[in-house]
């Protein structure tokens, strides 16, 4: 039996803020699961039609920078719990538009904090028994040193990097501790986010915590991220954007795998901590891009290598991050969360799930996703 919490997840109609809302509502029935999502070009409805209708779910579409709305929410629910995912999240659309994520990202961040802080303070117990998590990236710490162009071993193995690819490619990585060095209006917003979070800790005593992934990936990710871009490109015949040179290291996660560690961190985190969150699983994107084109192949049928040749060298991202490396160890050894799923099982899973969805995102690809709100809940 779980003691009743009333708890605002925004984002929720995108990426990863679908799969905490879904991970949250099932697993939780007694919580009641807001989800305050303004339904911007990557918030899709559609993410979670298999809960919408679930007695401790409820959809609000609002913006976070909206102040006045957010501490209205915060009474009208009771809210004893805050995790905060709603964001702009897509770098280059940061390099042409800085001024929308410094706005959500930064104000929206700090909107939600003093509705918060406004309501807590403002009951009998104040503080006690609430929490405001906050979900920040690995990009705020910059970018690591490419040192071992040809891999070497990580330090550390772990479920995620089990697969036949296991390779690192830099002595470094981001800790907890690793100062802030954002290079993209995207990242920089996501840092300035962060601090404003500590400082509600350190000024008003707020009980926050913040974690700091690697990059996700896995069913219902908007396709203007790499892997479901890809993926979707492949199917109609589209050329694949490789930016640069094709050798930038990220470090990829499941999805599911961070849900589960939002939920860890949100239930058992200590206040005031921040948590790296990631698999050690390194990946040149060159290396990435061909798993992709191999998988898609082999699954719609199509002979090995047919698909190479939508490979297209394209001018790089401004300011691109050479490689991202998370040390999530801290998390593995106070809080004992793992990542549950090998790379390559993981791919395999979602380039299914995109292959087996094709309606999901043809919703997207035509518009029409942007209409399931209306019909869902009328024009509010
Ligand atoms: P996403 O772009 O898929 O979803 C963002 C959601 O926020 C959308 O539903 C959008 O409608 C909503 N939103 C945007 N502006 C809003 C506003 N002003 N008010 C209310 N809602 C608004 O993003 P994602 O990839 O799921 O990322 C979620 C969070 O996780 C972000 O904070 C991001 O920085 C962080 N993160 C993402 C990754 C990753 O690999 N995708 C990795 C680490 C951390
Ligand atoms: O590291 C965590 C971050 O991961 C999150 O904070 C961001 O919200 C999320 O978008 C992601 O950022 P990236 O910039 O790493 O993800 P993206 O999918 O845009 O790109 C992954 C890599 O692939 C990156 O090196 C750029 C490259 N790329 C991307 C696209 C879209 C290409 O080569 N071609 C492309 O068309």
């Amino acid at each position: 039996m779980t003691m009743k919490r009333n708890i605002i997840i925004t984002g929720g109609a995108g990426f990863i803020g679908s799969h905490v809302v879904r991970l949250f509502v099932n697993k939780y029935p007694d919580y009641h699961i807001i989800n305050v999502d303004k339904l911007t070009y990557a918030g899709n409805l559609k993410n979670l039609t298999d809960i919408e209708n679930k007695p401790n779910y409820t959809f609000v579409k609002a913006d976070i920078c909206d102040y006045d709305k957010m501490l209205e929410l915060m009474r009208e629910y009771n809210v004893d719990g805050v995790i905060h995912l709603a964001a702009e999240s897509h770098v280059d659309r940061s390099i042409k538009d800085p001024f929308t994520f410094a706005k959500t990202n930064v104000m929206g961040t700090l909107s939600l904090l003093q509705a918060a802080k406004v309501y807590w303070e403002s009951l009998p117990e104040k503080y006690e028994g609430k929490r405001f998590y906050h979900i920040s990236t690995d990009e705020v710490y910059g970018a690591l040193e490419l040192t071992h162009p040809e891999g070497i071993e990580p330090p550390f193995s772990t479920k995620a990097s089990s697969g036949t690819h296991h390779e690192c490619y830099g002595e470094e990585f981001f800790v907890e501790t690793t100062k802030y060095n954002p290079h993209s209006p995207y990242s920089a917003a996501k840092a300035s986010s962060d601090h404003f979070v500590r400082a509600y800790h350190d000024t008003y005593g707020m009980p926050t915590v913040v974690t700091n992934c690697s990059n996700n990936y896995g069913p219902y990710q908007f396709p203007e991220k790499l892997i479901p871009l890809f993926i979707n490109n492949i199917r109609h015949r589209k050329p694949l954007p490789v930016y640069g040179k094709g050798e930038n290291v990220r470090d990829w996660l499941y999805v599911e795998d961070h849900a589960r560690a939002i939920d860890t961190i949100f239930h058992d985190g200590t206040i005031a901590e921040t948590y790296n969150i990631g698999g050690f699983n390194e990946w040149k994107n060159i290396d990435i891009i061909k798993v992709i084109i191999k998988t898609v192949d082999r699954l719609l049928g199509n002979p090995e290598g047919y698909s190479d040749e939508l490979i297209t060298y394209v001018t790089d991202r401004a300011g691109h991050d050479l490689r991202y490396a998370i040390d999530s160890r801290k998390l593995q050894a106070e809080l004992g969360w793992e990542p549950s799923l090998q790379f390559e099982e993981g791919i395999e899973k979602t380039v299914r799930w995109y292959l087996d969805n094709q309606e999901w995102m043809d919703n997207i690809t035509s518009g029409d996703y942007q209409k399931y709100y209306e019909s869902m809940y009328g024009n509010r």
